[in-house]
């Protein structure tokens, strides 16, 4: 079989530390890729004045997958570094579909560690092209007393739609539970029309059981009561904030994984941790390398190779459950050490 084609955007900050643990793990399984490093990013835009090449969406195109680890850099302002490149690929590439799973393994520390196994472990489907998050609206009266800024929430009932089916079907793969995360009370029209876009596929999918839920109140019931949640399909806004409460619950931002999906397109989908480029611990070999890990791993089930994918995960939660752990999981291991272990975990039980 030829090997898969990975482009590995390694970014800024603690991007580039977590990506090379993950790139270890994925070929320790025995997994044939070909990696393309590009080096976009923030030194990408002090060179060049962007984040990446006018011609990445095509360069990107001509692969099966992107391995992401994280942009952002105290010297440019995030509003570029995340439109000119995280954006960007999410839009460009209609990788409407985001899925962040938030599953608290044995062994990891938290707010939430001692619960029952399994009760900790919702899937979050985030809408990822438009929402809150659309990029409409402006300024005027710059300078002045009165000065304004407008941000308009887009939403489109075939973006809602395709969105809302996808997260049905993961429920029907899942324990056949969705919670759609709303506030249509306050928000009279996008979310007024998210909520009927989910009654009516709710329809075609009698056996999964449906409740729509205020944001606020559902911010709340993932603290105290995360085992009656399984899929919750969020905007873009809301899934954004609610998957960082996730990543708490889970044992911290290194822990949490994302993939960025358009299925039924031929356009390569998007791995990448949760985190950012953690700037305060960037280049001192301590970030969790777990969260990218665990997005490689997702990329190894999309990539059509359930052995490698179900022998890293394997491995992951091994390692959580034994250590290493890094710092922020209450260890003292470093990044590297925490990926060897990964790799030899992955070793001892070789996929093929
Ligand atoms: N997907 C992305 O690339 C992405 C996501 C969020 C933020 N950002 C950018 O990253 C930069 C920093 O943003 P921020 O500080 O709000 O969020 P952040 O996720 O980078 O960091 C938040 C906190 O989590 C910790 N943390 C993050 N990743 C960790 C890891 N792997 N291991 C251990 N601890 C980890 C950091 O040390 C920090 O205390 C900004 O420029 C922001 O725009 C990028």
């Amino acid at each position: 079989m030829s090997a898969h084609r990975v482009a590995v955007i390694a970014g800024d900050g603690v991007g580039p530390e977590v990506v090379a643990q993950a790139r270890r793990a994925v070929e320790a399984t025995g997994v044939e890729i070909a990696w393309t490093e590009l080096p976009w990013g923030s030194d990408h835009y002090h060179r060049t004045g962007r984040m990446m090449p006018a011609d990445a969406l095509a360069t990107l195109r001509g692969h099966d997958a992107i391995l992401l680890g994280a942009v952002g850099d105290p010297s440019v302002p995030d509003h570029i570094s995340l439109w000119e490149l995280l954006l960007a690929l999410r839009q460009g590439l209609d990788l409407w579909a985001n899925v962040r799973p938030a599953q608290l393994l044995p062994g990891v520390p938290g707010p939430l560690a001692g619960r029952a196994p399994g009760e900790v472990d919702m899937l979050f489907v985030r809408e990822n092209t438009e929402g809150e998050y659309a990029g409409v609206g402006g300024r005027v009266h710059a300078g002045l007393a009165g000065e304004t800024g407008i941000e308009v929430s887009v939403f489109t009932r075939p973006a809602v739609e395709r969105v809302v089916r996808f997260a049905f079907e993961r429920a029907e793969e899942r324990r056949g539970r969705l919670t759609s995360a709303t506030k249509s009370n306050a928000s009279r029209y996008g979310y007024v029309l998210w909520d009927e876009v989910v009654a009516e596929v709710a329809a075609d999918h009698p056996g999964v059981e449906v409740d729509s839920v205020l944001v606020d109140a559902l911010a709340a019931r993932m603290v105290r009561d995360p085992g009656s949640l399984d899929v919750v399909v969020a905007s873009n806004l809301f899934g954004d904030v609610l998957t960082d409460l996730a990543a708490a619950l889970q044992g911290g931002m290194g822990v949490a994984a994302s993939a960025s999906l358009a299925p039924g397109s031929d356009a390569p989908p998007l791995f990448e941790p949760v985190h950012g480029s953690a700037p305060d611990i960037a280049g001192r070999g301590v970030a969790n390398p777990i969260g990218c890990l665990w997005s490689a791993q997702l990329m190894l089930e999309q990539l059509g190779e359930p052995e490698a994918a179900a022998a890293l995960r394997a491995a992951i939660a091994a390692v959580c459950r034994q250590g290493p752990r890094t710092r922020d999981l209450g260890g003292t291991a470093s990044t590297a050490e925490v990926g060897d272990a990964v790799v030899r975990a992955v070793e001892a039980a070789p996929v093929r």
